[in-house]
């Protein structure tokens, strides 16, 4: 029967991308200007899914505010929300509990921080023509260290599933798991209900014990996990500039810059940078491949690279900083070296 469900994993707190995620979501923050979550929603219309369910724990109301301006017109789009964070398989099965699914239908899973430009169309081709009971996007990555490690055979059945390896010894394989699945209802079923469980490390690793027929789709297109914050500005460039392609973004270029915002005809602004409403970049100032939030602000002839500006923020005048991360109502006067996270509400400032 054809796939028309989806479920997005988006429980997940995003400690590796705090200050940034204290008051949004992970998946709710801005890829070249729409959220995550709206890119991957589009990317699953355009492979023919009408009903997302959004599975939730952490900071569900910034999803339901979101959603509340949207207008979806062709999907249905719905909650799950978890009380206490079920894990990534305990939130399937509570997802896939609220779906009314029928004896033989299959679900499409993502997690929420993923973005790809594999082909979901082609990987559902393949699943039901495999008839298989479970189908994985994998990726080739040069370090494979971060992620769960999925052996194939020749034919493509997957042979293991060890999520994040603890040693040289264990990388047995470059291919990795590059969260999007496709379930059918019988593996979601033997999952527990309500109880704490992870897909990685529990579900797959258990059916592999089973006689069922899990799949590989290896497709080696664009592949990033925005957790980390130079990851998600590079997530976000790269879909400025072309390097990965959304159904939500139709012009390509150097950067996106918002109606409102102030941009000094002397300043550069490139490298897939993001400015968004009521933001100013003053004369003289230098904006690379950076994410600047709205209302904030760089004084003039100040630098900024690989780096994100919070909502209402400030750099003053006359500073060099690459890769840092400001979050909101933040006024730096100094600059700080690459990696330095600014929590909310913080100015700095030297003696
Ligand atoms: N609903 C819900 N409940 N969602 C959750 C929970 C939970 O308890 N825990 C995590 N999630 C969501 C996160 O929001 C995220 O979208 C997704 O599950 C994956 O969690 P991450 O914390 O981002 O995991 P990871 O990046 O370390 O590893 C995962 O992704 C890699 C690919 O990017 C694993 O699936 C790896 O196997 C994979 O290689
Ligand atoms: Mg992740």
């Amino acid at each position: 029967m054809p796939i028309t469900k989806a479920i997005l994993l988006v429980g997940g707190e995003g400690t590796r991308l705090r200050p940034l995620t204290l008051s949004t979501p992970k998946p709710m923050l801005p890829l070249a200007g729409y959220p995550i979550t709206a890119h991957q929603i589009a990317k699953l219309a355009a492979a023919g899914i009408t009903e997302v369910m959004l599975a939730t724990s952490y900071r569900t109301e910034v999803f339901a505010d979101w959603l509340a301006q949207q207008d979806y017109l062709d999907l249905q789009i719905k909650f799950a929300i978890e009380e206490v964070p079920l894990g990534t398989g305990g939130a399937i099965r509570n997802a896939a509990d609220h779906m009314n699914l029928s004896d033989d239908e299959s679900v499409v899973v993502l997690n929420g921080d993923v973005l790809s430009g594999h082909d979901l169309t082609q990987q559902l081709t393949q699943y039901a023509a495999a008839k298989a009971a479970a189908s994985l996007h994998l990726v080739s990555v040069a370090d494979p260290s971060s992620f769960g490690l999925v052996p194939t055979s020749d034919t493509g059945e997957v042979l293991a599933f060890l999520e994040k390896p603890k040693n040289a010894a264990e990388i047995t394989t470059n291919q990795i798991n590059a969260g999007c699945y496709i379930l059918h209802c019988d593996v979601i079923n033997q999952i527990s209900q309500g109880v704490p469980s992870s897909v990685e490390r529990d579900v797959f690793p258990a059916l592999l014990t089973t006689k069922a027929k899990v799949i590989g789709y290896l497709d080696n297109t664009y592949f990033l996990d925005l957790g980390t914050p130079y990851s998600y500005v590079q997530g976000s460039a790269d879909l400025v500039t072309g390097k990965v392609s959304s159904p939500l973004i139709t012009k390509t270029g150097q950067a996106v810059i918002h109606p409102t915002a102030k941009v000094d005809p002397s300043a550069m602004v490139f490298g897939g940078s993001v400015v968004m409403a009521a933001a100013e970049i003053s004369a003289g100032a230098v904006v690379s491949g950076s994410i600047i939030f709205e209302n904030a602000k760089i004084d003039v002839n100040s630098q900024l690279f690989d780096s994100i500006l919070g909502r209402n923020s400030k750099i003053n005048s006359d500073l060099i900083l690459t890769k840092i991360v400001v979050a909101e109502n933040c006024t730096i006067n100094t600059e700080i070296p690459a990696g330095v996270r600014v929590w909310p509400n913080l100015e700095l400032t030297t003696n």
